[in-house]
């Protein structure tokens, strides 16, 4: 199959996957990322196709609603990319960038580590979606749909929260600005995405500014 034929059908089946997706998940969070990654395929070295079909595909199921089951996306992406006859190395490496990228910090259930060139580019597309304009857009979306208060003094950013601690708390949406959002800059893999991060980073520092000034009723 050619290579935009591939790439066409792997949209309309993300798409048709993700129709009932929530608002962080959706199809245009898939759509910024793939644009995001071919952004970062001009300026870094690494496989279009494996970027391409990774960054389509890394979501396609969010074991968050799979009862936990982290193995439902990458199952469904092999199967689906077998059914179009793709060869066993682009899978194999589509579906280790797809696991990997679900574990936080590239590690696997086993200790098991993987990365690779465009495992890097996709995460830093995944990640550079969660800061800057659309990741306060996602963040307070996030907020909004668990009921969460915007912002309460009172309750101070927890940097020492362990992953299940983090899901169930209730703390108000600025403070995943100290606990998650303002981190990511340093986490960046690649050039690029480390150059693109510090934009959306300042503009986020700039937008929590304004926040305290309004919320202060200061001039
Ligand atoms: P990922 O799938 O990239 O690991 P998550 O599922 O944790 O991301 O989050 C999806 C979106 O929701 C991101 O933009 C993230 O910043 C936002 N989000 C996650 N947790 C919170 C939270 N506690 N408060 C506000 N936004 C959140
Ligand atoms: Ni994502």
């Amino acid at each position: 199959m050619k290579e935009a034929q591939l790439i066409q059908k792997t949209i309309d089946f993300v798409k048709a996957a993700l129709q009932d997706a929530e608002g962080g998940h959706d199809w245009f969070h898939i759509e910024r990322v793939f644009n995001t990654s071919n952004l970062l395929l001009m300026h870094e070295e690494g496989n279009p196709t494996v970027v391409q079909l990774a960054a389509l595909l890394h979501d396609i199921a969010d074991p968050k609603f799979h009862g936990g089951d982290e193995s439902i996306g990458p199952k469904t992406a092999k199967s689906f990319l077998e059914s179009l006859s793709v060869d066993e190395e682009t899978i194999d490496h589509v579906v280790n960038i797809i696991k990997h990228m679900s574990f936080k910090n590239s590690f696997g259930k086993t200790g098991e580590s993987f990365t690779s060139k465009e495992l890097q580019i996709v995460q830093d597309a995944d990640r550079l979606d969660a800061i800057g304009a659309i990741g306060i857009a996602r963040a307070f979306n996030y907020g909004g749909f668990k009921n969460r208060e915007l912002h309460n003094p009172d309750v101070p950013p927890n940097l020492n929260m362990g992953k299940e601690e983090y899901k169930n708390s209730n703390a108000p949406t600025i403070n995943h600005f100290y606990e998650k959002l303002l981190l990511l800059k340093d986490k960046m893999n690649t050039a690029t995405g480390k150059k693109l991060a510090e934009e959306r980073h300042q503009f986020m520092m700039d937008y929590l500014d304004q926040f305290y000034k309004e919320w202060n009723g200061s001039e």
